[in-house]
């Protein structure tokens, strides 16, 4: 079982930042009608409704109650969901990643499947610290040097260590970050700790309408579609099947950016492993609420087609322009996860 407590012990001497907060021990939830069903058309997302605050106890084991939640931005006044909704009997993609890096804010069930996978694939753990390592240096290059002042990050996560939006204010506190995803306790997460501020907003969607994230009021009223966004899509594409079309949904939201835009991607693969190796990943996440499908280069490069690749191109994870020295190859053993950065050039 996951210690907790041990693992937060073991990241503070470490010297590591704590990776998810231990100050959200409610959970303020907002009513709302039942989450979609996958694959169920979701229309425009979110459906207005009556807010309706409830305590909850904590995801972690100490599950006591406490204060209600510290932040609350105006998105948890509006349309929510019902305390009983949180689905506890399934793993959630959200919060096993959360178990992944160290957080508390999951369940039993979770930790379940987190152990069931490490097991399998102990180096699963530095896997999601590398794309999380990406996810910083893909926002500061995006920041810094290409110079993007917005940012529409699609499967946002319980917040981490290093937020999107954390890491682009450090460059340009002027930056605008909509944070999507379409798991309730990410959106509870996110209310109370990402927003707050301006220039940051969470949107309750799923990546698999995007008609319905394009339209949605919170992010209409934050990212101006005229000036170039860096479209996030990290660690997400794995969770979406073929069947779903991944290729048009990317398609769908790089049409609505203009000349000038990113996509920053990061995905799961096996090509570092044995043929067949996935079969067992695959096979634990059946019982998920979503569905883990790993990509061979060829399929995850393809999402970046018809975009300027930025150097250098798509690569592992820590390959991409790494801070300090170069990983060793024996670093990169059974790194599955590939990463890159493109650009929308005038007339794609
Ligand atoms: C592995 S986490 C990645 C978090 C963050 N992007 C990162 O790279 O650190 C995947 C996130 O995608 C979300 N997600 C999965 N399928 C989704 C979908 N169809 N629509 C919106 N979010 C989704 C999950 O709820 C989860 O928060």
């Amino acid at each position: 079982m996951i210690d907790e407590d041990r693992e937060w012990a073991r990241r503070t001497a470490a010297g590591l930042p704590p990776l998810a907060s231990r100050s959200v021990s409610v959970l303020a939830l907002a009513r709302r009608p039942r989450p979609p069903a996958r694959g169920e058309d979701t229309g425009a997302g979110w459906c207005p409704g009556l807010a309706l605050i409830v305590i909850f106890p904590a995801a972690g084991s100490g599950g006591t109650l406490g204060a209600a939640m510290p932040a609350m931005g105006k998105d948890v006044m509006e349309p929510g969901f019902a305390a009983s909704e949180i689905d506890t009997s399934r793993p959630h993609p959200a919060r096993m990643y959360d178990a992944y890096l160290g957080g508390r804010d999951n369940y039993p069930v979770d930790r379940e499947a987190v152990r069931e996978i490490l097991r399998l694939y102990p180096e699963t753990r530095q896997v999601a610290l590398a794309n999380r390592a990406f996810l910083q240096r893909a926002v500061r290059f995006l920041a810094a040097e290409a110079g993007i002042r917005q940012f529409l990050d699609i499967g946002t996560g319980i917040p981490s260590a290093g937020n999107v939006h954390e890491v682009a204010g450090q460059v340009a506190p002027d930056a605008r970050v909509v944070y999507v995803d379409n798991d309730p306790i990410v959106h509870v997460h996110a209310s109370a700790l990402l927003t707050g501020t301006a220039s940051t907003g969470i949107v309750l969607a799923d990546l698999r309408d995007p008609g319905a994230i394009l339209a949605h009021p919170g992010l209409r009223a934050m990212i101006d579609l005229s000036r170039p966004v860096a479209l996030l899509l990290l660690a997400i594409l794995h969770f979406v099947t073929e069947e779903e079309d991944p290729a048009q949904i990317v398609a769908t939201l790089l049409d609505a950016l203009p000349a000038g835009s990113y996509l920053a991607l990061s995905h799961a693969t096996a090509d570092f492993h044995p043929p067949g190796a996935a079969a067992q990943a695959t096979a634990v996440y059946k019982n998920a609420t979503a569905p883990f499908v790993p990509r061979p280069f060829k399929q995850v490069a393809a999402f970046l087609d018809g975009l300027e690749l930025v150097e250098p191109g798509l690569v592992q994870a820590p390959l991409w322009r790494p801070d300090g020295k170069r990983p060793r190859p024996r670093d990169l053993e059974k790194i599955g996860i590939y990463a890159g950065l493109g650009r929308k050039a005038p007339g794609r």
